[in-house]
């Protein structure tokens, strides 16, 4: 496995891969690996043959108040995981890699990206979609893998690569969670042993709309109220709850389509986030 650091370097490795006629598989990542991100390394892994992974914590995704200064670095051990994944390479590009002057070209997708975390987090969504294409433009992959985990990035992700014809296919993979179903995430490490018994509120939030819905309750607000209830006693604060439209992102006053039902909430300081499918037709779910 190579571990590559500059922009001319990652460009060599892939045109040779290419070269010897191998699809390429990209996971971007801002590193803290865990098992969720384990998971799209294996499905690159099983469909392509070769793989890069990117570790950057993008500065343009994060707000000024936002933990960008203290989110995990662990480039050793990502390496060390990487590595028994049987990655091809890893691209950890340094700051001044990625943004060597005033970034003044940013990539906005509208309307998918006004609500939920577009409306917690502004400006997250544009830094995302920003790094994501010169990521691609830089890496060129066949392949780029994302997690459900992020619903609102892949949606958005996804419409960017149709809507700019970036030659190259968008994979979202299912939300990888602990024993008691709290989603992974790098953001857990930051949780105390009592906020952690709290976070897994998000989860049993999700399962129980999953029943009142399987019970035949479609209003939005009746499912929101029950869910905020659930979130509140256990301690965490709702940022918001709600029930939009899977593919447009726009709010659904009742289940009348296939819908996404997503949630952030505040556990001490940390901001947690968690989604569940409903797919009407026939009635099933996916959280
Ligand atoms: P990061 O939070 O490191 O996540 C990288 C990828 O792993 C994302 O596609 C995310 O959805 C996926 N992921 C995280 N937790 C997961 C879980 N529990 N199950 C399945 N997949 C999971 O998302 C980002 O980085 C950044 O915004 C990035 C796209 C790299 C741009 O900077």
């Amino acid at each position: 496995m190579q571990l590559l650091k500059t922009i001319e370097e990652i460009r060599a490795a892939v045109a040779q891969a290419r070269r010897q006629g191998k699809t390429i598989g990209f996971v971007p990542t801002m590193g803290a690996l865990h098992a969720g991100h384990s998971s799209l390394i294996q499905k690159a892994r099983s469909q392509c043959g070769c793989i890069v992974v990117s570790i950057f914590v993008n500065p343009t995704q994060f707000g000024p108040t936002e933990d960008f200064g203290h989110y995990p670095r662990t480039l050793e051990e990502d390496t060390c995981l990487c590595e028994s994944l049987r990655v091809d390479c890893v691209f950890a590009p340094s700051a001044e890699e990625m943004y060597p002057q005033k970034n003044l070209t940013w990539v906005d997708v509208e309307q998918l990206t006004a609500g939920l975390c577009g409306a917690s987090r502004p400006g997250h969504l544009r830094g995302v979609t920003t790094v994501c294409t010169k990521l691609f433009h830089i890496v060129l992959p066949d392949k780029a893998y994302f997690g459900q985990k992020d619903a609102q990035q892949a949606v958005v992700i996804r419409r960017m690569v149709e809507d700019l014809n970036f030659p190259m296919e968008v994979i979202v993979c299912p939300t990888v969670r602990e024993a008691d179903g709290l989603a992974i995430s790098s953001r857990n490490r930051y949780l105390s042993p009592e906020q952690r018994r709290q976070a897994v509120c998000l989860y049993q939030a999700l399962c129980r709309c999953k029943e009142w819905v399987q019970q035949g309750t479609i209003s939005s607000r009746e499912l929101i109220e029950q869910m905020n209830q659930i979130v509140s006693k256990a301690g965490a604060q709702a940022e918001y709850i709600s029930i939009v439209d899977s593919r447009t992102l726009q709010s659904m006053e009742s289940l009348t389509a296939d819908a996404l039902v997503a949630l952030a909430c505040r556990v001490g300081t940390t901001r947690l986030i968690d989604n569940m499918l409903i797919f009407l037709n026939p009635l099933r779910f996916q959280i």
